[in-house]
């Protein structure tokens, strides 16, 4: 993650403008509504599960779409600031709270029925770094992975990609489906699919893998 950002999230002001971001633009506000929606479909795919790890928690943003799907929650960031919003804002949940860097997750293998990473890899610009991330995911799951990542064919990108041409605006972090099957059968996960978050007006999307089988190489 580009140095700057990162230190924005462990900021407290960082991390108190994370928590009203979502709330406080009309965009944003719908983008989030969206978002628990399409969270909602992936979860009828992968159906209810135990133990859910989710990592980055930031503030607990997505909490309240994950809840119907999980029993036992860990919210998990690098961030101490994020967390301890995240503390407050689902006191009466009481979910577990650590604070873990996802590219080093202090959890064994295979302890959670489902890891799911919202909004993480399309900040990781070195693509080793978003292999270990995704192989890290993938290791401390026995049953599904839920990540999302910025689509590299997806409309808002190749039109951004056209618009560099002239406004030389920094190219986004992102990643094909192919990218992530190949590093995913690494750690025995196979990508089931792919969910837009608004196919016109974002890049994001949401990957669905299961644990099949024993890692290959
Ligand atoms: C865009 S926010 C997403 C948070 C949450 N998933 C959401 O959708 O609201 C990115 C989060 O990643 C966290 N982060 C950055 N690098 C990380 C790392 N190496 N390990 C764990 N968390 C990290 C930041 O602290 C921040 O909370």
């Amino acid at each position: 993650m580009d140095p700057r950002v990162l230190e924005k999230y462990k900021s407290p002001a960082g991390a108190a403008s994370y928590n009203v971001k979502y709330e406080e633009e009309w965009i944003k506000r719908l983008s989030k509504r969206r978002e628990f929606r399409v969270i909602e479909r992936v979860f009828s795919i992968v159906g209810p599960q135990k133990r859910l790890l989710d990592l980055p928690s930031g503030t607990g943003r997505l909490f309240l779409a994950l809840r119907p799907f999980g029993r036992e929650f860990f919210e998990t960031d690098v961030s101490r600031e994020m967390l301890k919003l995240a503390r407050v804002n689902l006191a009466e949940f009481k979910p577990h709270v650590a604070q873990a860097s996802a590219f080093h997750i202090p959890y064994r293998d295979a302890s959670f029925d489902c890891v799911f990473s919202a909004r993480l890899a399309h900040h990781i610009p070195n693509s080793e770094e978003r292999d270990r991330y995704i192989r890290e995911l993938g290791r401390v799951s026995r049953g599904w992975v839920v990540m999302t990542f910025f689509h590299t064919w997806s409309l808002k990108n190749i039109l951004r990609r056209v618009r560099r041409l002239w406004n030389r605006k920094r190219p986004k972090i992102t990643m094909s489906p192919g990218e992530l099957r190949e590093v995913a059968k690494t750690v025995g996960l196979e990508l089931v699919t792919t969910i837009p978050l608004a196919r016109l007006f974002s890049g994001h999307h949401y990957a669905i893998f299961r644990k099949v089988k024993e890692a290959s190489s």
